[in-house]
């Protein structure tokens, strides 16, 4: 048996092509939706992702704006930053790129952007509104995951989805999203006894640990749905043999440039599972794809009344 490869970069264009329509509905009503990226210091990864944040703004006709103060920023100035893109009003979402330098005071900051604002959804007015099921602005990753689950046409209430990883980012939200969608859910973390026999209960695994390869064919029930959220890069020969060993393609990657992208799952998953989301191509597109749909939410939410009223004149 193969599992069926879960195509995210297909369903992220989907998603795309449906914000893009909306923004032009937007636009007639006189609205442009638009959004503040900070990006602070120069974290060669964090570039790559606001540089793709930046172009899908360009695509799908979002207004947007870099901020990209220096490494050496401290917690006051930057909150200054933030309390002037929260009052300007063309501004509807304000994307902080984590992480951010050590001597910044990170939960003071996120705490900081408006939550009608807080297009990541990592603030705690945000995360309560989640936990209640209540509108609010979802956190881009677990709302990618639950889009690929629904436009995939796998069910989720009743099902027993676990889980693995608790971060405030991935992890917990993820969990209450599938609570809210009914689904049976379990979290495991790094203290989890068993973590291989808890894993085979899922109907749907999610991998959101940050270890490359970790989730292995005994973890993974016969016919699972197997979401791998991880991004690591794998750098070291042994750890590329142990992942990769036989693939050609990715062989020809790792050589010319010394590294290659791994998820959380073990390749060797993909002979068990009954759907699998790949890596690059799976959760990674989603990401972006939400971030422009809360954008636009954003903009529907703080402005929604200025937007009926102008689409009825
Ligand atoms: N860094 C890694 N993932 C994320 C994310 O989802 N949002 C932000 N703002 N920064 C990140």
């Amino acid at each position: 048996m193969s599992a069926k490869i879960l195509d995210g970069t297909s369903i992220a264009s989907d998603i795309r092509r449906e914000v893009a329509s909306e923004v032009k509905a937007m636009a007639a009503a006189g609205v442009r939706p638009g959004l503040a990226v900070v990006l602070v210091g120069h974290n060669p990864a964090s570039e790559v992702y606001v540089r793709g944040k930046v172009k899908a703004c360009e695509e799908v006709g979002i207004y947007s704006e870099q901020h990209a103060p220096s490494e050496d920023i401290s917690t006051a100035v930057l909150l200054e930053l933030i309390h002037d893109l929260n009052r300007r009003d063309e501004i509807d979402g304000i994307l902080i790129q984590l992480p951010l330098p050590p001597q910044v005071d990170s939960k003071k900051v996120l705490f900081a952007v408006d939550p009608a604002k807080d297009v990541d959804g990592f603030h705690p007015v945000n995360v309560g509104f989640l936990s209640t099921q209540r509108p609010g602005l979802v956190p881009c990753t677990p709302a990618g995951v639950i889009e690929i689950l629904r436009r995939s046409q796998i069910v989720i209430a009743g099902q027993e989805a676990v889980v693995v990883g608790r971060s405030d980012i991935v992890g917990k939200p993820a969990a209450m999203l599938l609570i809210n969608a009914s689904a049976t859910v379990t979290v495991c973390h790094s203290k989890t006894h068993d973590l291989s026999g808890v894993c085979r209960r899922a109907d749907i695994l999610i991998a959101a640990i940050g270890r490359a390869g970790m989730i292995r064919r005994d973890f993974v029930k016969p016919g699972a749905t197997v979401i791998d959220v991880g991004m690591n890069q794998v750098t070291s020969p042994n750890e590329f043999e142990r992942l990769f060993a036989g693939n050609a393609k990715r062989e020809q990657t790792f050589r010319s440039k010394g590294s290659t992208l791994a998820g959380d799952v073990h390749p060797e998953v993909a002979e068990v599972a009954g759907a699998l989301t790949p890596v690059p191509g799976g959760v990674g597109p989603l990401t972006i794809a939400m971030l422009m749909s809360n954008t636009v939410k954003a903009a529907r939410m703080r402005r929604g009344d200025r937007v009926r009223e102008l689409s009825s004149k």
